[in-house]
């Protein structure tokens, strides 16, 4: 069979792309090397994460806050087996709609492990047989895997990645996290909410090392409240389990003194790598950076023209929604348009409770690249709608330019900083200042009064409820 386009991986880059592609009338094809479509994000990342990050802070606010909201609960249990099925559930839901979209979108969708063979073939290797496929153009958008180093014996039972910790059913007594980043701190809250004795080991002094240093600050502050420890400044060196649990040995980053703790699970959550294993690279004259990725130039065209490439196989953020956009980029540029990606305003979001977001630049970005700026910051404490919820965790800093008041970038810490962050997001893609943020009317009592006020600061302004 031959298509215009074939995609190889079912994730967000890869099933978006295979969309717009068809939308825009290509014979579109979509290999994927599991049953199921849907990449890393719906199958065992975004989705099944986020699912259990709100079963456990249902359960930690019925634990720790619904009896001051007056509401009594006698007898109350975390039941990690019914949040791991209710997460199921929800991944086969959205997983199968992606089936839906395919089918929807008169989309050929191939199951079995995709390599190139020639320039404009390629093989998928199923469980019984193997089926050839030819294209004009492809789409590489085969992800990433966790960064397991050999030292920490991953065995998948005992020393895990997120993959199976989304998937352990009994509350474990003890756990040790390897990395304070995005994976370690998301299911460290899961964790320690519903009882976990949670350990985060992390080789830098922050948690969250690229994000605002404000924010990471609030953040360590809010994990430590729900009784997560930190051993910052600390690196991994080994890790063996046994049947029952772990044995970690870690050291402070510029001693030689050897460090030792035990758990029953080490969850390791130190990066991911490009996955790109007998994808048959060499066949299409295709060579990868030193980090494992696909290099591209800026129309995301690899060294062989017709086939490109995008999402967490390539240079940039990690993220579903940066995937999603270079799917469309790639189909709409394939058509004769000329899309564009406005990579600074990729916004990144954490979704531990307080949650943290942010957009464009942080102060040491802004300081390194020698760019004057101001700052406005607000405290969540400080608004009528955070007394009213109780969530009074966080702060929003507004960072503009010293002359023209650009806005430049926005953190945020704050109970729905995650979907607040899109104000920002929306604002800096029309360039506009900290004043006119300031200027909007917010509406009261809503958590974004601290945006307002925040920006109100940034512009030299006094602070209308500090
Ligand atoms: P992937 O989603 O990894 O999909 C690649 C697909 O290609 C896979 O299905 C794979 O099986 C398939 N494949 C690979 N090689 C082949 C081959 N040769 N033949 C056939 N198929 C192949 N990002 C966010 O933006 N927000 C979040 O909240 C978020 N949470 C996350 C939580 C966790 C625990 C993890 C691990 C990640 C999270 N991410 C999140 C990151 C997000 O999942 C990735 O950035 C995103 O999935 C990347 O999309 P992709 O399409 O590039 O690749
Ligand atoms: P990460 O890059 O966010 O964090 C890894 C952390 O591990 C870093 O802080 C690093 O300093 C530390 N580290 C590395 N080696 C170490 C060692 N030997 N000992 C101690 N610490 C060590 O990676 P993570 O959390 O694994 O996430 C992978 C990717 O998945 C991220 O790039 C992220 O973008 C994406 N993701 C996004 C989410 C979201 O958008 N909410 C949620 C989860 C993942």
């Amino acid at each position: 069979m031959k298509y215009d386009v074939v995609v190889i991986g079912s994730g967000p880059g890869g099933y978006v792309a295979a969309i717009r592609c068809a939308q825009l009338g290509m014979k579109t094809a979509i290999v994927e090397r599991y049953n199921t479509l849907g990449g890393t994000c719906l199958n065992v990342g975004c989705i099944p994460s986020k699912a259990l990050l709100d079963s456990s802070e249902h359960y930690h606010n019925a634990n720790k806050t619904f009896a001051d909201h007056g509401v009594r609960i006698e007898s109350l249990k975390a039941d990690l087996n019914q949040m791991v099925e209710r997460k199921n559930g929800v991944v086969k839901q959205t997983c199968d709609g992606v089936q839906y979209l395919m089918k929807k979108n008169g989309i050929e969708v191939y199951h079995g492990h995709g390599s190139f063979v020639e320039a404009n073939k390629l093989h998928v290797k199923g469980d019984e047989k193997t089926t050839e496929v030819e294209f004009e153009k492809a789409i590489i958008a085969t992800g990433s895997k966790p960064i397991t180093p050999a030292a920490f014996n991953y065995d998948k039972k005992r020393v895990i990645t997120s993959t199976e910790a989304l998937n352990i059913t009994e509350i474990p007594k003890r756990m040790v996290i390897i990395g304070a980043g995005v994976i370690g701190l998301e299911l460290g809250s899961v964790f320690a909410r519903i009882g976990t004795e949670v350990e985060v080991i992390e080789f830098q002094d922050k948690v969250l090392g690229t994000m605002d240093k404000d924010t990471s600050k609030e953040l360590r502050r809010s994990m430590k409240k729900i009784g997560v420890k930190f051993h910052l400044g600390h690196a991994v060196t080994e890790v063996k389990s046994n049947d029952k649990g772990v044995d970690v040995s870690f050291k402070k980053r510029d001693s030689e003194d050897i460090l030792n703790t035990k758990a029953d699970y080490c969850l390791i959550a130190i990066g991911r790598r490009p996955y790109t294993d007998n994808l048959g690279l060499d066949k299409v004259g295709i060579t990868l950076d030193d980090r494992g990725r696909i290099p591209v130039n800026e129309h995301l065209q690899t060294a062989a023209a017709h086939i490109y490439a995008i999402g967490d196989v390539i240079q940039g953020a990690m993220l579903a929604h940066k995937a999603e956009e270079e799917g469309i980029f790639v189909a709409e540029y394939m058509n004769g348009e000329k899309p564009h990606i406005n990579y600074n305003l990729i916004p990144g979001v954490v979704y531990t409770w307080p949650e943290v977001s942010a957009v464009g630049k942080t102060e040491k970005q802004l300081k390194e690249e020698g760019i004057p700026y101001k700052v406005g910051k607000f405290p969540m404490k400080a608004l009528g709608r955070s007394r009213a919820s109780m969530d009074t965790e966080g702060l929003i800093k507004v960072i503009s330019h010293k002359e023209t008041d650009e806005i430049l970038g926005v953190h945020m810490i704050g109970a729905r900083a995650a979907d607040m962050i899109m104000e920002a997001v929306a604002l800096m893609e029309f360039r506009a200042s900290a004043e006119d943020m300031a200027r909007i009317s917010h509406p009261h009592p809503t958590y974004t009064e601290a945006i307002k006020e925040a920006a109100l600061g940034a512009t030299g302004n006094r602070y209308l409820h500090i």
